[in-house]
């Protein structure tokens, strides 16, 4: 027995929708009268509120657990990482002595990178700190802020320093200058109380004579202990970071040197396999010339 569908009009489809939406008999709307609507967004009303409520009390006990100074994760086990000026992707240090083109930009980030070194920075902003031990300056039990930091002069970098120099840091004769700097690591007693110092090398030993003689500046690579403990950007405010220069003297021309630098300091490990940059920096230089 075949069903016979109702067929109904438009006009029939039309008015039952209409009555889904509003119907006059009940006074319903889409279905619920308005006391039930009004009970619905009642609840969602409270509903929300509870949850803002509880977000914003979860964060406020966050907050409350959290010093503006000192960063609340940090890896105090991390090792400094070293890292070069001038600085490009590859670390790689090439440049033509007779063509200024190549080295102009070296130059200006060594420049750039020495700025806030001036001696007459320095000497406005920071101490002329006691040399050979850390700079402490413990809170003990009240807030000791904002920290002094110590100058560090770029005269203090001599033949590297960049300044009244008409060899460019010894781009234009072949004999340039790099700098290392190590990473900052918040309240890190570098050197553990002994004297620290960056030295560089011939990543192969083979190749040594061919990188032929470098020299340091601050003499013997020397780090101070006097720039640490370092206490992070926002106490900190006028920390200058120090750094060592190492200029080569008699770089064969027209070859890959490949130069590694590290510190030397007994709590600075400096042969972990995974962070190549742990205490060490390894670059290439190349100088080409006629
Ligand atoms: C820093 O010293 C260099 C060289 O004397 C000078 O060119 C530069 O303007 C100085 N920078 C500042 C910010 O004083
Ligand atoms: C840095 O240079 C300034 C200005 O010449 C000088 O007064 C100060 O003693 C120097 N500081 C150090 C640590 O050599
Ligand atoms: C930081 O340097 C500014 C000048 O640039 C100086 O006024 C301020 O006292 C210094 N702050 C600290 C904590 O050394
Ligand atoms: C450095 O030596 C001083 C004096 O002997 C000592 O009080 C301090 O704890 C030492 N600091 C570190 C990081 O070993
Ligand atoms: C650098 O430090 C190491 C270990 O502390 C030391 O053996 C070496 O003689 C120092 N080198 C220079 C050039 O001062
Ligand atoms: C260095 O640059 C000069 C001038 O641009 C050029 O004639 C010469 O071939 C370059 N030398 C090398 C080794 O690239």
């Amino acid at each position: 027995m075949a069903i016979e569908k109702e067929k109904k009009t438009c006009g029939q489809v039309m008015a039952e929708w209409r009555e889904a939406i509003w119907n006059p008999r009940t006074h319903q709307f889409m279905g619920r009268t308005g006391s039930s609507w009004a009970l619905i967004l009642f609840f969602y009303l409270v509903f929300y509120g509870f949850l803002t409520a509880l977000f914003t009390l979860t964060m406020w006990v966050m907050l409350q657990t959290v010093d503006p100074y000192i960063p609340k994760y940090q890896d105090r086990l991390s090792v400094p990482g070293m890292m070069i000026r001038p600085k490009t992707d590859t670390l790689d240090v090439t440049f033509n002595v007779s063509n200024t083109e190549t080295w102009d930009r070296y130059v200006k980030m060594l420049n750039d990178f020495l700025e806030p070194y001036n001696d007459s920075i320095q000497a406005a902003t920071n101490d002329a700190c006691r040399p050979g031990r850390y700079n402490e300056q413990p809170d003990n039990g009240v807030l000791n802020y904002p920290k002094r930091a110590c100058q560090f002069n770029r005269t203090a970098l001599g033949a590297c320093s960049g300044l009244n120099d008409p060899t460019h840091y010894g781009y234009a004769d072949g004999r340039p200058c790099i700098l290392i700097k190590m990473n900052r690591v918040i309240n890190f007693f570098a050197g553990a109380n002994q004297t620290m110092n960056v030295t560089c090398a011939a990543k192969k030993e083979e190749d040594a004579q061919k990188l032929g003689e470098m020299v340091m500046y601050p003499p013997n690579g020397h780090i101070d202990l006097m720039y640490f403990p370092y206490y992070g950007k926002k106490v900190h405010v006028n920390y200058t970071q120090p750094i060592v220069a190492v200029k080569f003297l008699t770089l064969e021309a027209n070859v890959d040197h490949y130069v590694e630098c590290k510190i030397n300091a007994v709590n600075i490990a400096t042969t972990d396999e995974r962070d190549k940059f742990a205490g060490r920096v390894a670059f290439k230089i190349r100088v080409n010339r006629d």
